[in-house]
This record gives structure tokens, sequence and C-alpha cells, in this order.
């Protein structure tokens, strides 16, 4: 389980992250909803130690995190798929998904199961990073994140500014890392339907503090959607 104990953040004056606490359980996928602005990104920043918490614990698997730097997190287990996705536009395909690999003992091979997930990778391996529509570039930074064999994959807004049809096929590969490859998946996301369909379970943060949460399969009985509508 990933689990936040009362974490706060500040950015100068203003306070972002009020008193945060949420849990992660292993093995399932969590949906973080909230409108813009609320402090999800920043809350992720934190999870993965881009930027500090002022005060408050992280723990994976029950171990401390927060005074881990970003390289430790990764290489106990988390990865991060950015908002905006942040991939190499001037390297390769290939050569975007071996910097992914980075924190692992070099073998300077792709894992088949990457190309099995994405196969649009594998056909696009030497086509360079931003000559990819914007949602293969999801799908490679997706693809990057698992190279370093994550147990908690993190995605910030995965379908903003995405096709149809890349979300859908983005939506079935996460339930796959869940249900076929027991990995666990912290989600946000503002896409309301693309959110329900996914989520096991599902936390809302409002103005930098928790507000709901619940099974997945309760969020329409629960009024989330009216909560998160802008
Ligand atoms: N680097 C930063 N410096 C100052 N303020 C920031 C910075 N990043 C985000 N903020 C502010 O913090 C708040 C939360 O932002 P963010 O975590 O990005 O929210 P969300 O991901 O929910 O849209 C917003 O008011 C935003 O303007
Ligand atoms: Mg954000």
């Amino acid at each position: 389980m990933l689990e936040v104990t009362l974490l706060n953040q500040y950015y100068g004056g203003s306070h972002i992250l009020r008193d945060v606490t949420l849990s992660v359980p292993e093995q399932k996928l969590t949906v973080l909803l909230g409108r813009n602005g609320v402090g999800k990104t920043t809350l992720l920043k934190c999870v993965m130690g881009v930027v500090p918490a002022k005060s408050g614990k992280i723990a994976w698997r029950g171990k401390p995190y927060q005074n881990l730097s970003t390289p430790a997190r990764v290489a106990g287990g988390l990865a991060y798929v950015p908002q905006g996705r942040d991939i190499f536009p001037r390297l390769s395909v290939e050569e975007n998904l071996i910097v992914g690999a980075a924190s692992r003992p070099a073998s300077g091979k792709i894992p088949e199961r990457i190309y099995e997930l994405f196969p649009v990778l594998r056909d696009m391996k030497h086509r360079r990073g931003g000559d990819l529509s914007g949602g293969q570039q999801q799908q490679l930074a997706i693809g990057r994140a698992l190279m370093s064999e994550p147990q908690l994959l993190i995605l910030d807004e995965p379908t903003e500014g995405i096709q149809p049809s890349i979300i859908r096929d983005i939506g079935r590969t996460l339930r796959q890392l869940v249900d076929e490859f027991g990995m666990t998946v912290l989600l946000v996301e503002q896409y309301y339907e693309f959110a329900r369909e996914l989520a096991d379970h599902y936390w809302v943060m409002s103005r930098g503090e928790v507000v709901a949460n619940g099974l997945g399969a309760e969020m329409e009985a629960n009024g989330i959607r009216e909560l998160i509508a802008v």
C-alpha cells in the first residue's frame, strides 16, 4: 500500500497541500480526481520526491519514502508519468525507452512486454519521439515509466489532449497492468467517464484537501461527477 499521511506543501506563502492523507491499495487501480489547481500534480511530485514536502509521511509497503531521493524511490518500485508527458523529442522511441531504464542494471534491451503492450512503439522505434502524435507520445511516456519495472505506476492526466481511440487503448493497458501483471496504479484524472470506468477506488481533492473517497463502483451514486464538474 502507498500511504500518504498529513502531507503539507507550500509554494511561497500559499498552502497548497493541507494535511493530505490517503492510501492506495496494492494491485488495484486508484483514481485521484479534482478540478484544476487543487494540488493533484503537487501531491504526485511530493510522492516522487520531485519537490520536497514541508511535513508529513509517505510510505510504500510500510517503508518510509519521504526522505529518499527520487532515484531511490524509483529503485524502490515507484514510477511516474508526468503531466504533459515530457518525452525527449529529439531521441528515437527506442532511445526514450532506454533512458527510462537508467535506474536498472544496463542490458540495453527493451523488454518484449513493453512492445506487446504498445505495438505502435515497436513499429515506430526508430522515429523521433517528437514526430509521434500526442497519443503515441503518451504511450511512449507510459512505456518509458514501465522500463524501471515498477510496482506502483503513477500517471498524471494521461488522457489530456488525446484522441478517444488512444484513450481507450490506454485504459485497457492500465487495466491489464493491474489485472494481469499485479501492478498498482495511481491515476490522476479530470476526465470523469474514463476515471469511473477504470477506478477500483477513488479519492477526490478540493483546494488542497481530500474531500471524498470510496469504491469506484460507487462514484456515480456518491455524486462524484457533480463534485468535480466545472
Ligand atoms: N511551481 C509552482 N510555483 C508556484 N505555484 C505553483 C507551482 N506549481 C503549482 N502551483 C500552484 O499550486 C496550485 C496547485 O497546482 P497543481 O498541483 O498543479 O494542481 P492540479 O494538478 O490539481 O491542477 C495551483 O494554484 C497552482 O497555480
Ligand atoms: Mg495537474
